[in-house]
């Protein structure tokens, strides 16, 4: 088999840069580890910065995204009973687009089978080769065969426990990581949300927040301990310590209900530099990994997906390959700025097990700070719309 970009992974990453391409006319093909059905089943955050959705549109992949999302132009920020609102309209004159990781990855999916796009599925053993050279290959096993695909272009969007990353030398690698001391247990319920903006919720017992997929499909989190499980939790125990964490008039008007998915994430910072070697390119997750307090993960694939679509474009039309040569150089730029936020919001809104009383009066003071002052304000909301690509 003959591809020009290989694409190893498909999630939201691998498939929308496999559109992105294939509109232009250039050729890919995407090794899948799991079945559809198994990637779709995966809960991940749904809030996107106008970048991703203009990539969507360039990918002619927006139809649904614009019929059934919402668009949120604020968020609510509350400390134990007290509560004020960012706006983002105000400070930056745009907005973020709600809408779950699940279906923009469907219509993805969808849009790659109606133009015959070649996607394989449950692929084992997946090795990328002479990456230092100008023919790149991998090799893998699909249905008990060893299959070998040539290529121009490797693009690693295989996820943090993907094979790409570790193609790269570890004497070439260098990789920056804080593991939190907590994480975040999350549910899906059936119920209307508490309110018509998310609620990021700091409280003397962890942090909390509210969030939503539609109207009536509520997603909320608690900060929980990293020995918790799931199985920890009734949904009674967690409704009654979510009501602990957000304000009373939230608290009062919440509709609880079954939950219908709930799990544990852990809370991780993580780059990896550089993000190409030769002809192997790493995007998204299989690079980097922010904690969710900034709803990034998605955003920050977004941009390399932008910077490498590009990149690629670049050298295809124009033989000219400065736009792949300073890929990581540009995506990481952007990466670290979304890093930074990520980090700095998790700091402000999460209780650590071992804050001093210090500590403690230091966060209640950069919270008051945000309350009070605009220009703060006004930062806070261009880093959660988006800093520009
Ligand atoms: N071979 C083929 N596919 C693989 C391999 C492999 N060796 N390893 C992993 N994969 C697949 C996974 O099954 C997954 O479907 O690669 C895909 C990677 O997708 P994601 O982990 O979703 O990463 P990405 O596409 O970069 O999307 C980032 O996902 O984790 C969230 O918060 C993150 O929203 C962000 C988004
Ligand atoms: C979510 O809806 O899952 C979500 C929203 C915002 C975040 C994190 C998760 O910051």
């Amino acid at each position: 088999m003959r591809t020009q970009v290989c694409i190893i992974g498909g999630g939201p990453s691998g498939l929308l840069l496999s559109q992105l391409l294939h509109r232009k006319g250039i050729d890919t093909v995407v090794l899948e580890r799991k079945t559809r059905d198994y990637v779709l089943s995966r809960i991940r955050a749904g809030i996107l910065e106008v970048g991703f959705v203009d990539l969507m549109r360039a990918a002619g992949v927006s139809e649904r995204m614009d019929r059934e999302s919402f668009a949120h132009d604020g968020t609510v920020i509350a400390c134990n009973d007290e509560q004020f609102r960012i706006s983002f309209r105000e400070h930056t004159g745009t907005d973020v687009v709600v809408y779950g990781q699940t279906e923009l990855t469907r219509d993805l999916y969808d849009a790659r089978e109606a133009a015959d796009g070649k996607v394989i599925f449950n692929v084992e053993n997946v090795v990328i080769n002479e990456v230092e050279t100008d023919a790149p290959y991998v090799t893998f096993d699909v249905h008990g065969k060893q299959e070998r695909i040539d290529c121009d272009f490797v693009a690693g969007c295989d996820g943090f426990h993907g094979v790409s990353r570790q193609t790269i030398p570890l004497s070439v690698r260098r990789e920056y990581e804080k593991v939190y001391p907590f994480g975040w247990l999350g549910i899906l319920s059936e119920t209307p949300p508490v309110h018509e903006e998310l609620i990021y919720s700091c409280s003397d017992r962890g942090f909390a927040l509210c969030s939503m997929r539609n109207a009536n499909l509520s997603r909320y989190y608690i900060q929980c301990s990293l020995s918790d499980s799931p199985d920890d939790w009734s949904d009674e125990n967690f409704w009654e310590e979510l009501k602990r964490r957000i304000p009373s008039a939230a608290a009062e008007s919440l509709v609880t209900g079954p939950s219908i998915e709930k799990s544990i994430a852990p809370l991780r910072s993580f780059v990896t530099e550089p993000m190409r070697w030769g002809r192997l390119f790493l995007c998204g997750d299989a690079a980097h990994i922010v904690p969710p307090t900034g709803a990034k993960g998605l955003n920050t694939a977004a941009s390399d997906i932008h910077y490498l679509y590009h990149g690629l474009l670049q050298f295809y039309e124009e033989k000219d390959s400065e736009g792949i040569d300073r890929y990581s150089e540009k995506a990481l730029a952007r990466i670290w700025k979304a890093e930074r936020f990520s980090w700095s919001t998790t700091n402000l809104l999460h209780r650590y097990p071992d804050m001093s009383e210090f500590d403690l009066k230091m966060q209640l003071a950069d919270i008051a700070f945000l309350r009070d002052n605009e220009a703060a304000q006004k930062v806070f909301a261009q880093n959660y719309v988006g800093l520009p690509y």
